[in-house]
């Protein structure tokens, strides 16, 4: 099978397939009870600007409409169009869809409330926090997940994939994607050099995702009470 680099525009035709690609539909579950926890948490939402990152199919849009909150107030964006295009249901009920960068959002300085990034390991950069940063008004907060460093760890070595790649088998062809995931110290670090602090860190372990299908890429190198996902909480100073 060829082995080539891409982008999430190769996969996304069929990245929410969970039947194609049961780890991505885990990995998705994983942070939605992660975002539904903090979701529950907030005394109160914030007021204001709300801005979805990597979004694809909205997971914040899901968790506001089981909520019976309104959409408008929410911009979702991605730099994959053909990804993007998977929450036009949402643009229908009031959220706005634009494509953007991570590191480049069409947001004003200290303009955002809360800003969210469901997987957000392939843009997990230093210029994507100073984008949270420089977005973020003082004390919005910022929610992000990322799947684990414990499972990309030890199933990336298992399969001897290169450390920093998520690799998807699209038809004929093995893509890579880039997908940065550290240590809960050095995340924290990345998160924090300026700002930003963390506030809270989540990791969800494998027996969360409960009774449903677990892929093989989850189930082979982690046990049930092992993180498959970890969500950092984070405030802008
Ligand atoms: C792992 S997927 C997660 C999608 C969605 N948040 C979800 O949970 O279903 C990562 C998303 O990040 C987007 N993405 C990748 N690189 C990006 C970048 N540099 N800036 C913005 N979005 C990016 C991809 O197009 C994709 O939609």
């Amino acid at each position: 099978v060829n082995v080539r680099c891409g982008t999430y525009d190769d996969l996304a035709g069929e990245y929410y397939d969970a039947t194609l690609h049961p780890t991505a539909a885990n990995f998705r579950k994983a942070s939605a009870l992660v975002l539904d926890e903090w979701l529950d948490d907030l005394d109160r939402l914030p007021q204001g600007a709300i801005v979805e990152v990597g979004a694809g199919r909205s997971l914040l849009c899901e968790a506001f409409e089981e909520r019976g909150l309104p959409l408008g107030d929410i911009l979702l964006t991605d730099a994959s169009e053909a990804m993007l295009a998977a929450s036009q249901r949402w643009q229908q009920r009031g959220a706005r869809l634009m494509v953007a960068d991570a590191s480049d959002l069409p947001v004003a300085d200290g303009s955002v409330a809360l800003l969210v990034s469901i997987l957000g390991d392939p843009y997990n950069s230093e210029s994507f926090w100073e984008e949270v940063e420089r977005a973020l008004r003082p004390a919005g907060t910022c929610l992000f997940t990322t799947p684990s460093h414990h499972w990309s760890e030890t199933f990336r070595d298992l399969v001897h994939e290169p450390a920093e790649c998520a690799e998807f088998v699209v038809r004929e062809e093995r893509i890579r994607v880039p997908s940065y995931i550290f240590p809960h110290d050095v995340q924290q670090r990345l998160i924090e050099r300026g700002r930003l602090r963390v506030i809270q860190v989540t990791d969800v372990p494998l027996a969360a995702l409960g009774e449903g299908r677990v892929s093989d890429k989850l189930s082979m190198p982690l046990e049930r009470d092992e993180p498959v996902v970890t969500g950092y909480l984070a405030r802008r100073t």
